[in-house]
């Protein structure tokens, strides 16, 4: 079975989407390994970092998007054609091994979900409201990635900025959440706010969460070259006081033109830039995440 992981922030901005498909990218074209790309932010960025616009158009005008399994699981009584697998695009960039579950600009309506959840609330006995929408957030994700999770050995999920519903139903979902940040004082308060709300998800959710920071991932914001300022440095200190090193990746990922660039070439800087200060970055950085992940599951 797959290991699941989000990739979370409540800032946006601060380089998840490209994290996201840089490592997914890196694991399955230099490891061998079976990835799953799934974009759950109406931004659609992920997906548009792998596919051009005008095949997502093409998807998205045959409902073979994400939306349309959300909408399965709002909805479970209308007939459906589809399943999960038949919504993923293999082999993405050219990349074997690279999968995507293409997002949609429009992920669900909030009207129809409080609807249809009423609706179950009213009709099951001594069923509260509260509970019945609790348990669709807790199983929304699990439900849309069950019968694909053990085609892949890792599934990474692209969350959007805040915090919302389908972050959290992919929080539960994943085993572990990778944080990318940007050594700044107020991405400092970031990673913390974002601590207490997993927490919080931990003390709701039953069964027992089993999910886990993987690591801060810093994204360094200058323009220079690999090594941090003095600046940064005190920043990252900072987070190293309340984190223990475990929990933070040594390899940072520094500014680099090329991988802002690549999403003009609907495809990860390790494949269109490979040589860029950026991309080495990412591979290395990917080698640590499987160290981490090995050291994790001992
Ligand atoms: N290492 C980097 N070097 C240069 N630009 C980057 C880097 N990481 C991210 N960016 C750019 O910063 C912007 C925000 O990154 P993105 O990954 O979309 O953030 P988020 O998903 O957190 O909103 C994008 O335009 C992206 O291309
Ligand atoms: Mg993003």
């Amino acid at each position: 079975m797959g290991q699941v992981l989000a990739t979370v922030n409540m800032k946006g901005g601060v380089g998840k989407t490209t994290l996201t498909v840089n490592l997914a990218t890196c694991l399955a074209r230099d490891r061998q390994q079976r990835v799953l790309v799934i974009d759950l932010d109406s931004q659609i960025s992920a997906t548009l970092s792998l596919i051009a616009p005008q095949d997502f158009a093409r998807l998205r005008r045959g409902r073979r998007t994400l939306s349309y399994l959300i909408d399965k699981v709002i909805r479970p009584y209308i007939p459906r054609k589809y399943e999960t697998a038949d919504m993923i695009v293999s082999s993405v960039c050219g990349v074997s091994g690279l999968d995507l579950l293409p997002g949609d600009i429009e992920l669900y309506d909030e009207y129809v979900v409080s609807e249809a959840l009423y609706k179950k609330a009213s009709e099951g006995v001594d069923t509260k409201f509260g509970e019945v929408w609790d348990s669709f957030e807790n199983l929304l994700v699990e439900t849309v990635i069950a019968s694909v999770r053990d085609r892949y050995d890792f599934i990474l999920i692209d969350c959007a900025p805040g915090y919302n519903l389908l972050t959290r139903s992919a929080l539960v979902a994943s085993q572990y959440y990778l944080l990318p940040a940007r050594p700044e004082p107020l991405s400092l308060v970031g990673i913390q706010l974002l601590q207490r709300r997993v927490e919080k998800l931990r003390a709701k959710v039953e069964p027992a969460l089993n999910l886990d920071l993987l690591g801060i991932v810093f994204i360094l914001s200058n323009s220079g070259g690999l090594f941090p300022s003095r600046y940064y440095n005190q920043i990252i200190e900072r987070v190293e006081q309340d984190f223990t090193p475990d929990f933070i990746f040594q390899n940072r990922i520094p500014m680099d033109v090329n991988v802002a660039k690549a999403v003009d070439a609907f495809a990860p800087a390790v494949v269109n830039a490979p040589n860029s200060a950026g991309s080495r970055a990412f591979v290395k950085l990917a080698e640590e995440f499987v160290q981490k992940i090995a050291a994790r599951s001992r």
